[in-house]
């Protein structure tokens, strides 16, 4: 019998179900860059109204959602502020100095979030010769720090201290809905405290391709210049926003399955003398445990042998992420695979 093997090195592995490539198939489409994809437009009048922003675009990823607020609202020369493990700053390929002009200063934050103390750390006094700080971007939920979540009291405060000091705040919500989900919390109430919001649609939501840049009317009308600027126009993207509209539409509640496989699988590594984990650490579909004993690259080998597919991220670190290709029944089989695996 072929063996089978459970994926957990990303969410981003997941594949259009059954339903939503049907809804794919289905999808009226025109031309985006004329701006005539019906179904292009109602995936951004929905996001829109998910978020509470004005408006939304359409992108092909989160790196991109990350990239165009940094290029309208980032200012050449200046500085950015985001916490010091963030997608934007080591995941990204540095393009915030490469096209947008900027760079960005890691600030401390424990498990992702940041406190206006830290953040006030860094702005400098207007002098002429020093960068000016123009934006803060915050991450939720935060991928490396072990899919971690924002309360709104904490953003409340990153918010208070941006309009103070006269900043922006984009939100990298690259799993704003896992965030929503783990936390209780609708997403217009987390997007209310920021300027500009991405989510992504090909991760724990399960489309194929995208994410969606919400904002004001006028930055959208400019992401929409820069998106374009930046080869990304879209023709009959449409079939793609249908798997979007399809993922708003049915896979954001189901979220809450995986976060609770996740936590299923953190308490059987916590039984392990190879894994050390705090389960109460795993707040999402993400968590991470280390290998105190033994090289992460050996430890994920031989997992996968038994089956189980995860990424080293670090020496003595292992991430794995849950998402809608593991179900009830996925989740019990890798647990008892992890039970029965010595090192
Ligand atoms: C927190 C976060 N932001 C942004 C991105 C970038 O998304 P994409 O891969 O669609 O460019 C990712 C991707 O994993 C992510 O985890």
């Amino acid at each position: 019998m072929k063996q089978k093997f459970y994926d957990l090195r990303s969410d981003t592995i997941t594949l259009p179900t059954r339903d939503m490539r049907k809804a794919m198939y289905r999808a009226d489409v025109g031309d985006d860059v004329y701006g005539e994809d019906p179904t292009v437009i109602k995936l951004q009048e929905l996001a829109a109204k998910i978020t509470g922003k004005r408006d939304a675009l359409f992108i092909p990823s989160g790196s991109m959602g990350n990239l165009i607020p940094l290029m309208i609202n980032g200012g050449r020369g200046n500085e950015i502020l985001a916490q010091k493990n963030s997608h934007i700053l080591h995941y990204e390929l540095s393009s915030a100095a490469a096209l947008a002009g900027v760079t960005i200063v890691p600030v401390e934050g424990e498990r992702g979030i940041i406190e206006p103390t830290e953040l006030a750390k860094h702005v400098r006094p207007d002098i002429y010769y020093m960068p000016r700080v123009s934006m803060i971007s915050v991450e939720n939920t935060h991928n490396k720090e072990g899919g971690s979540c924002w309360s709104l009291e904490e953003l409340k405060a990153v918010s208070d201290f941006a309009k103070k000091q006269n900043l922006l705040l984009h939100m990298d919500g690259a799993r704003l809905f896992n965030a929503c989900i783990a936390k209780g919390i609708a997403a217009k109430r987390y997007c209310g405290l920021v300027d500009t919001v991405t989510f992504c649609l090909s991760k724990g939501l399960g489309a194929p391709v995208g994410a969606v840049l919400c904002g004001s009317t006028k930055f959208i009308e400019e992401a929409r210049r820069i998106r374009k600027m930046l080869g990304a126009g879209m023709r009959q993207a449409g079939f793609m926003a249908a798997a979007g509209i399809y993922a708003l539409e049915h896979h954001i509640e189901r979220l809450a399955d995986d976060h609770r496989h996740a936590s299923q699988i953190a308490q059987a590594l916590t039984e392990k003398s190879w894994a050390t984990i705090n389960p109460s650490d795993v707040e999402t579909n993400i968590l991470y445990f280390d290998t105190p004993n033994h090289d992460a690259v050996q430890v994920a080998a031989i997992l996968k042998k038994r089956g189980i597919v995860c990424g080293p991220s670090g020496e003595k670190t292992i991430r794995m992420v849950t998402h809608l290709g593991i179900d009830d029944q996925d989740a019990e089989e890798i647990c008892k695979v992890i039970s029965n695996c010595s090192i």
